[in-house]
């Protein structure tokens, strides 16, 4: 069994795969709670609050699976990109467990589990394809080979896409995380009401940025331009819009004819729906493994290499990852 950690943000994961990475359980112990307090993410609330879930956790995970540490022949974690003290309790953890239990430990980046989730789906992609991943941290488009390998062609200049919608939820006086909120209020509104520009309309170019709309939205509150609902219908439209066309650009660019969906943002119903509009094969992640988890990180460890047994305590978290 790949016995997985995820620690990088404000969620503690932990998961348990079969070594082809089909999931036999997968826990999520959120912090979101401890976190609206202060309308964000606190990194040494969530350092502090990751030390005191990763055991009961890892327990959970592998009670769930009907396993004990002695069925684990492989402890995957997630190493970065994600706020270095949050990380480093995932992996001191996987470190601990794999050096005691004797077992190879994989270093993963949390971006590639991103992309590994749809290896989760029920009709994952065949071959080369795109992939579309829209986090609170990150807003890429990755190139996959058909041998497996990533390429990041586009990234944001600023604000990454589930960044925009916490903001947008703040702005609106809605809770954190304002991703599921901003949704749900704009279910209720008319997007047409009153349209934002879209981000850098008519650039050719491949980068995404949503810190105008954050800006667009701040004045729209102020002056009351429409009611809440119709701001947050609006604006969840402008980031779909936006998301969508850079798709579409990156598709003609790269002559792919599967895009990939994944990341927190891909839980959104109405970019979903969207992007059905592409003349391509969509594969979005699973919903259950849009938002950061642990069985990502067991799918994108099948397949890759282990440390070197004398390496395995060196490994250190990192900060930043070449694809984001
Ligand atoms: O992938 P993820 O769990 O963590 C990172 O790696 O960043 O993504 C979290 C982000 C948050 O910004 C959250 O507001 C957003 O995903 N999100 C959503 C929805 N569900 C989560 N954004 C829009 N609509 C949703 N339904
Ligand atoms: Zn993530």
């Amino acid at each position: 069994m790949i016995l997985a950690l995820e620690t990088s943000c404000d969620e503690t994961c932990a998961a348990v795969a079969e070594p082809d990475g089909t999931v036999r359980s997968s826990i999520v112990a959120s912090q979101a709670a401890e976190h609206a307090l202060f309308g964000g993410v606190v990194p040494e609330i969530a350092s502090r609050r990751h030390l005191e879930l990763i055991g009961p956790t890892v327990a959970a995970a592998l009670a769930e699976a009907g396993c004990t540490a002695a069925d684990v022949s492989r402890v995957a974690v997630s190493a970065g990109p994600g706020l270095i003290g949050a990380l480093l309790v995932g992996v001191s953890f996987a470190k601990g467990f794999a050096y005691a239990n004797g077992v190879p430990l994989v270093a993963v980046d949390h971006l590639q589990g991103h992309v590994a989730s749809l290896r989760l789906a029920a009709a994952p992609p065949v071959g080369a394809h795109l992939v579309l991943l829209a986090s609170g941290g990150h807003t890429l488009l990755i190139d996959v080979e058909a041998d497996g390998s990533l390429t990041t062609i586009a990234r944001s200049m600023d604000d990454a896409a589930g960044e925009a919608f916490d903001k947008g939820a703040r702005l609106l006086g809605l809770g954190y995380p304002g991703g599921p909120a901003l949704a749900a209020l704009a279910d209720d509104g008319d997007p047409r009401a009153r349209p934002f520009t879209r981000p850098l309309a008519g650039r050719a170019d491949l980068a995404f940025s949503f810190s105008g709309l954050k800006t667009a939205l701040a004045m729209a509150v102020a002056a009351e331009a429409a009611p809440p609902a119709d701001l947050a219908a609006a604006y969840q439209e402008a980031i779909v819009d936006h998301l969508l066309e850079r798709a579409r650009l990156g598709l003609s660019a790269t002559g792919r004819t599967t895009l990939g969906l994944v990341g927190g943002v891909a839980a959104n119903a109405r970019l979903r729906q969207r992007l059905a509009e592409l003349p391509v094969e969509v594969v979005a992640a699973p919903l259950a493994w849009c938002g950061d988890n642990a069985a990502m990180i067991a799918a994108a460890a099948v397949g890759l290499p282990a440390l070197p047994p004398d390496q395995l305590l060196a490994l250190d978290a990192h900060a930043r990852s070449a694809l984001g």
